[in-house]
């Protein structure tokens, strides 16, 4: 069953960035868009390295360990080494504050 979840204050993530946010024992990457806000998997899924240090361009997330490229809104995966697209999740925002929906 999916919920949304209450992650942070909009504010808590600065413009073409993200951070991390752990819940149930799981990581997840929220990022600051020109397009507005989204959710991914923290972990890049060609090997274990997190996406928390990649860099942010556009709506685009460039791993920090081998630089593959996955697109934000729809996880694509866009550039070697990466084949696998990331998991996405839906966001909203309410009174400044974003909500995730997982499970
Ligand atoms: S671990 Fe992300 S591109 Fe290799």
């Amino acid at each position: 069953m999916s919920e949304w979840v209450h992650a942070c204050a909009t504010d808590d993530i600065d413009e073409e960035d993200l951070i991390r946010w752990n819940h149930n024992g799981k990581g997840y990457a929220l990022y600051n868009t020109e397009k507005g806000f989204y959710a991914t998997d923290i972990m890049c899924t060609h090997e274990e390295q997190s996406l928390e240090d990649g860099l942010v361009i556009d709506c685009i997330i460039e791993c920090p360990l081998h630089g593959g490229r996955f697109d934000i809104i729809t996880g694509k995966a866009l550039s070697e080494p990466v084949y696998v697209d990331l998991k996405t999740y839906p966001t909203k925002v309410e009174d400044g504050e974003l909500f995730v929906q997982v499970g």
